[in-house]
């Protein structure tokens, strides 16, 4: 089928790479030139393991090209839309201004019987709303929420766990022209609908509010265990067993109860945020006000490492050499968007701390928005002569890879804080290194 991408940021170019992996032929399309020259020649624009690859066989195939230029996705079958919707700057509801853009620039080229397929996380009522500027075109407007995590993307679109349309409704039936329309997007998913991959068509509404609900519901977990992590603190359990402990029941579950220094990203803060303001607009902010304490209590364990920090060097970190090992959000991406690891890292600065931090994918996006740390490329180097090292993103190079004897051997104190709760405290205590966990003795 031919399909078109309008936004090609982590979402767009995994998804447009994505679906040429399978068969389509694909044109994505964004407004930034640098982005489009990098996607055509077969360079990520960001880390994404994996995306290169796909790129470069999709492009080798002739299934798929980038351009700049709308017209291009003329004639496709279905128009993915899945331009970013960051906090808006003045408060904490989305900024819908490029999706907005983008179906403005699709109602200009949109051809009867297309379908035009919001991906983009975006507030409850807005599909409902595009419906209407995209009524008289003859296409028709469907809501596909992704849920892809930053660093399994290619594997998450190409094998996602569950698959959501939203399509137009009446009297709470779908449509005739929104189940063809559901029709053709389960054969553009075709690989996934072939393994039985659970295929949900609802309405429009229902279709925005999983994505939000979801989202809010793994804050709410983390944020659950960090409160958790909390009460630990002042009675001297241990957060890490008291998850392992719960999380054995299979109601509740293991994943997503890591506590430590907080969710971050491009996602998570923002959704919750949004949601909320919408919920108020909506008249029924008391239904998400839970949702405000979960940004509290996130927000709060940035504090507590920062504090942890103080602590551990004796009540004050100027002028001591504090290596921060992590910047971006998570490991495997180079997102620096919210991230805590890298507020972290900013805090201690302005406390007097001399900062060396690094990363194995994050340290020129970093650079960009907090120039006033020393970055470091050599993790090894970036030891040397600390008086603590504080690891706040949980790389593989410094949870599984990073010898604490070796590590001994190379700083100047022994002092280690795991804002991740990711090291085996007994190997580093047993290496000489003080260690500091989050809700842990
Ligand atoms: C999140 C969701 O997991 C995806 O399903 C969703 O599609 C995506 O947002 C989105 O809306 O686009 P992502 O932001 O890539 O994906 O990252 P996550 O893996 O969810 O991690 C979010 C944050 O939570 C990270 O900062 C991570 O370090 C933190 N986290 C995660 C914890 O602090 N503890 C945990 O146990 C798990």
């Amino acid at each position: 089928m031919k399909l078109s991408v309008i936004g090609c940021g982590y979402l767009g170019a995994v998804h447009a790479a994505a679906m040429a992996s399978i068969g389509h032929e694909v044109v994505g399309i964004d407004v930034d030139q640098h982005k489009v020259d990098a996607l055509a020649s077969g360079r990520a624009p960001f880390f994404e393991p994996g995306l290169e690859e796909l790129l470069v066989a999709g492009l080798a195939s002739g299934n798929l090209r980038f351009s700049t230029d709308v017209e291009e996705a003329r004639g496709a079958a279905v128009h993915f839309v899945g331009v970013g919707t960051p906090q808006r700057r003045d408060g904490s509801a989305a900024d819908l201004t490029f999706v907005h853009a983008a179906i403005e620039d699709l109602l200009s080229i949109v051809g009867d019987g297309e379908i035009i397929a919001g991906k983009s996380t975006v507030p409850v009522g807005t599909a409902a709303e595009l419906a209407d500027c995209v009524s008289g075109t003859g296409a028709v407007l469907v809501w596909n929420p992704e849920f892809l995590r930053e660093g399994w993307a290619v594997a998450d679109t190409i094998s996602p766990d569950r698959i959501v349309v939203g399509v137009p409704s009446a009297d709470g039936q779908s449509t005739p022209e929104g189940e063809r329309a559901a029709d053709v997007l389960r054969h553009v998913y075709h690989t996934a609908t072939a393994k039985d991959t659970p295929f949900i068509v609802t309405d429009l509404a229902t279709a925005e509010l999983v994505k939000v609900a979801a989202n809010a519901f793994l804050a709410t977990k983390i944020s659950f265990i960090n409160a958790m992590a909390e009460i630990a603190e002042v009675t001297g359990a241990d957060v890490t067993t008291l998850a392992d402990a719960i999380g054995h029941d299979n109601r509740i579950g293991r994943r997503f109860l890591g506590a430590g220094i907080g969710f971050g990203g491009g996602c998570l803060p923002k959704d919750i945020r949004a949601f909320a303001a919408r919920a108020e607009e909506l008249g029924r902010s008391e239904s998400v006000a839970f949702l405000r304490e979960i940004d509290e209590i996130n927000l709060r364990r940035r504090d507590r490492a920062v504090q942890l920090v103080v602590e551990a060097l004796g009540g004050s970190v100027f002028e001591k050499n504090v290596t921060v090992l992590g910047a971006a959000f998570k490991p495997h991406s180079d997102d620096i968007r919210d991230s805590p690891a890298l507020d972290v890292a900013t805090r201690l600065h302005g406390l007097g701390a001399n900062i060396t931090i690094t990363d194995p994918a994050a340290i020129e996006n970093a650079r960009r928005v907090s120039p006033q740390l020393r970055y470091v490329h050599d993790r090894d180097d970036a030891l040397r002569s600390a008086d603590l090292v504080i690891v706040v993103t949980e790389w593989d190079e410094y949870r599984r890879q990073l010898d604490p004897v070796y590590a001994a051997s190379l700083v100047a104190g022994k002092v280690i804080v795991d804002g991740r709760n990711c090291l085996n405290a007994e190997a580093w205590r047993a290496a000489g290194f003080t260690y500091y966990g989050m809700g842990r003795p």
